[in-house]
């Protein structure tokens, strides 16, 4: 009887499990993709510095989902922007994939993730993002002495430019100091002069920062993370990283000693302020002076690179189109005349406007998203499972080249953001399926800045200058697909220009 019991026991608890084994195994579908090697996947087969280019022929033939294995580690790929939107933006499932993934610059670098860009989607990233935003909002492009600051720095590259006297120049070194300028103007809420120690440190932390991020870089830190340790190549990018973080430390330190709460001038400011005043309230008081450092290191990184890579296009694509080049120039003559552009001006300047999306469109400067993860679930996305960590990337570059949403994807065509001379609206299909600044719970923090920025120096250039290429040299295509990309950012080559006077 005994006997006979267990017996029937066991085969219910097998008939369970197999059960479970069986449904288990036809719930979990794994997205289509390329099968690669064992252990090292897809490594051998995509290149690291163009990864977009990839992506681009892997959703030719895998589809709008793709999965792939690197070196052990679970990757997914986004093609379609409904889907984006329903991993990165959906209200009603909530967060769904909204973690970055661990990394080795989040752990060393940024004290153990205490800042936004790298920190996994919790209570603290919540909080830290929310006091970013409302940080940012006050201490920059909405503030009168802001304003006046930006129109000093614009006069004052202006005027390098002029002394370039039309002869070939290499705009980018003046303009990268600049753009490190400004975000220094909002720390300090003053401008740094060309040889203030400040704006070194800044653009050294800059260059330096970029070369860690690439992912051929940073793959050998990830793999090797002892190398940081040793003499050499890495072990001196990642000093030099390092002495530029206790450089601001030491910035951070010193605007606590003058700190007034009364006087609160500054984005650093702002942020100390809040942690001084709230230290001692439990709900405040997580925030310490290594998230401040987080925060404006955040800042730096994701504000000079991406300028670099908007402005370098703008430049580039506009001596491509002297037509167009000219059309905005018109522009400015008919609403701005002889004064300096302001914001202000953006509202009535639908031309330029377009010219300005398509060109963030047509590029796709970041091709990608920033990496999203799931640290703790398994999530199931269109009928598949995707295990939990996988790396998981939004494919900008093929959303915005995608024909069925914008006809011919491969011509620079400003007026399909244009309807009888006015630009589109916000329900157009061309401006919905724009999602250059990313979507849902990790959207960029500096989209209205990044606007901004691009406007002012484009029409501050374009009022006083034609841009033309020196006459011995011929252009390079302008096919984004052509272009090789300093990840993670497309940048076109580094080009000369002459600045002619108007
Ligand atoms: C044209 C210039 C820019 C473009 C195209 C751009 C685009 C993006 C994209 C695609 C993301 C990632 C979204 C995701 O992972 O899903 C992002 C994140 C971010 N951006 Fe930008 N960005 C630009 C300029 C800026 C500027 C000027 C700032 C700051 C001043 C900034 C601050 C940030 C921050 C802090 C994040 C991280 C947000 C998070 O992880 O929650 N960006 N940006
Ligand atoms: C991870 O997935 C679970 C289940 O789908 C979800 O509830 C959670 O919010 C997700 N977390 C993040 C950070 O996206
Ligand atoms: C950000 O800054 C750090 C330096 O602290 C750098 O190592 C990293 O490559 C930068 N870029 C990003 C996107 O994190």
């Amino acid at each position: 009887m005994l006997v006979e019991l267990s017996l029937i026991l066991s085969f219910l608890w097998f008939l369970l499990t197999a059960f479970e084994v069986m449904t288990s195994k036809r719930k979990k579908k794994s997205p289509p993709g390329p099968c690669g090697l064992p252990f090292f996947g897809s490594f051998f087969d995509i290149d690291l510095k163009n990864i977009h280019l990839d992506f681009l022929k892997w959703k030719e033939r895998y589809g709008d989902i793709v999965s792939f294995k690197m070196n052990g580690k679970n990757f997914l790929v986004l093609n379609n922007i409904d889907i984006i939107r329903k991993a990165f933006e959906s209200d009603e499932i909530g967060a769904l994939m909204s973690d970055r993934p661990l990394n080795f610059i989040g752990e060393n670098i940024f004290f153990g993730y205490k800042d936004v860009l790298l920190r996994r989607y919790d209570d603290e990233f919540m909080k830290m993002k929310k006091l970013m935003i409302r940080s940012m909002k006050l201490h920059d492009y909405n503030s009168d002495k802001f304003q006046q600051l930006m129109s000093e720095e614009l006069s004052h590259i202006l005027s390098k430019f002029q002394k370039t006297e039309g002869k070939p120049t290499e705009p980018m070194d003046i303009l990268v100091p600049s753009f490190c300028n400004i975000i220094g103007m909002l720390f300090t809420g003053r401008r740094c002069q060309d040889e203030d120690r400040l704006l070194k440190v800044l653009v050294d932390f800059d260059r330096d920062g970029d070369t860690m991020i690439q992912p051929q870089v940073h793959a050998v830190y990830k793999l090797f993370p002892w190398i940081r340790h040793f003499p050499g190549y890495y072990g001196g990018l990642y000093r030099n990283v390092i002495r530029g973080r206790t450089e601001l430390h030491n910035l951070v330190q010193d605007m606590k000693s003058k700190y007034d709460k009364t006087e609160v001038q500054n984005f650093i400011h702002e942020l100390l302020g809040e942690h001084q005043d709230f230290a001692e309230d439990p709900d405040k008081g997580w925030l310490t002076d290594e998230h401040v450092l987080g925060m404006i290191m955040d800042l730096i990184n994701t504000s000079v690179l991406t300028t670099k890579a908007v402005m370098a296009g703008a430049l580039f694509l506009l001596s491509h189109f002297p037509k167009i080049q000219e059309k905005i120039r018109e522009e400015i003559t008919n609403i701005v005349g002889s004064r300096s552009p302001t914001t202000e001006d953006m509202a009535s300047m639908p031309y330029t406007e377009a010219c300005m999306m398509e060109i963030l469109r047509y590029q796709s400067h970041l091709p990608l998203t920033a990496p999203h993860a799931n640290l703790s679930q398994e999530v199931e996305l269109e009928g598949y499972t995707i295990p939990k960590g996988t790396v998981i990337f939004g494919n900008l570059f093929a959303c915005h080249h995608d024909e069925t949403v914008y006809p011919d994807p491969w011509e620079f065509k400003p007026d399909r953001f244009l309807e009888e001379g006015k630009l589109v609206g916000a329900d157009h299909p061309a401006v919905r399926n724009f999602i250059g600044f990313g979507v849902g719970r990790r959207r960029c923090v500096g989209q209205q800045m990044a606007r901004i920025r691009m406007f002012l120096y484009t029409t501050c250039l374009l009022q006083k200058f034609k841009i033309e290429i020196p006459k011995d040299t011929s252009l390079p295509s302008h096919d984004p697909r052509a272009l090789l990309s300093e990840s993670p950012v497309i940048l076109p080559p580094p080009m000369q220009y002459c600045f002619v006077e108007c």
